[in-house]
């Protein structure tokens, strides 16, 4: 019998185009897509995941491509799927990525250089002290943001005791922190696909803020990384389960040497814009998660 997959990509910045590349070339490999599958619109009904009529989980795989913000009710599903089918990423990646303190940990644990951090309870807001203390400035951020969201930065003891009574009202159950790297405003998005280098950008903070996300004012430019920042990459993928991974990695001047800053399980293609920047690697990145899709539905 033929393969069939199922995916749910994002249709714009030119997702729609790359969607209509990737199913072609599963064709070419007698590997038939459903395409649009958005949890959102699924329910499940005793054994079975139904999206209209068909059964999500009699498909072969589920490349799962679109928002990382997903609704609890879209995630649930996701780990449903993942118990009895193959998915790209997997749930357990899925799910980490989508998490910086988890990430972060694991990365440290085995031994992939992160910036400093620190995880305490809402109400120790005494282990914040004691950290700027040592550390002069950090990083506030929410564990599950992105796009540069949420972040604050602690400049002195002075702006923590501002701040603590602000996040005291918010119902948070934790504070997660970092030490505020030193570094040139500029950083690394490398792409990783089944454990291979697919391309690499940079991006550039504004200049009238400190993080380089777009949506924070940041920059793309086109960069060309080395062999440490390539490895790196391919290291936090490999701890972190994902067959594709985004890695932001920054330089840390201090300790002079790249840290990653977060694992992202769905990083955008380059958009049109980009491409005619020169940034080319969307047709490596279609390749190799054809091979990937391809081996993983192998009967
Ligand atoms: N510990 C840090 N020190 C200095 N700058 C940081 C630190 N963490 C994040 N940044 C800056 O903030 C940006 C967003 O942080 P990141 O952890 O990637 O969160 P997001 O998911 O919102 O992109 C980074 O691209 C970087 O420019
Ligand atoms: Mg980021």
């Amino acid at each position: 019998m033929a393969r069939e997959i199922g995916m749910w990509l994002y249709s714009n910045g030119g997702g729609d185009k790359i969607q209509k590349k990737i199913v072609k070339k599963l064709k070419e490999r007698d590997i038939e897509t459903v395409t649009d599958i958005n949890l959102r619109h699924a329910v499940a009904k005793n054994g079975h995941i139904l999206h209209d009529k068909l059964k999500i989980d009699e498909l072969d795989l589920f490349f799962s491509y679109n928002a990382g913000e997903q609704t609890q009710y879209q995630v649930f599903l996701y780990q449903a799927l993942n118990r009895v089918m193959p998915m790209i990423n997997t749930y357990d990646a899925f799910a980490l990525t989508e998490d910086k303190f988890q990430t972060s940990f694991l990365l440290r644990q085995h031994g992939v250089a992160t910036p400093s951090f620190k995880l305490c309870h809402r109400d120790d807001g005494h282990e914040l002290k004691k950290i700027i203390k040592k550390w002069d400035k950090m990083v506030y951020k929410p564990t599950d943001g992105w796009g540069g969201v949420g972040l604050t930065k602690i400049e002195s003891e002075a702006t923590l005791d501002t701040l603590l009574p602000f996040l005291n009202q918010m119902d948070l159950r934790f504070f997660y922190v970092e030490k505020f790297v030193k570094y040139d405003n500029t950083d690394f998005r490398v792409d990783i696909v089944d454990g291979e280098f697919v391309g690499c950008y940079g991006r550039k903070a504004s200049g009238t803020d400190w993080r380089t996300n777009v949506t924070s004012g940041g920059s793309v430019f086109m960069r060309e990384p080395n062999d440490d920042i390539i490895n790196l990459a391919k290291k936090a993928a490999k701890v972190c389960g994902t067959d594709i991974a985004g890695v932001d990695i920054i330089y840390d001047l201090e300790r002079e040497e790249y840290v990653v800053l977060e694992v992202n399980g769905i990083p955008a293609f380059a958009t049109p814009e980009q491409e005619k920047m020169g940034l080319n690697f969307n047709d490596k990145k279609i390749d190799l998660i054809v091979d990937l899709i391809d081996r993983k539905t192998k009967k």
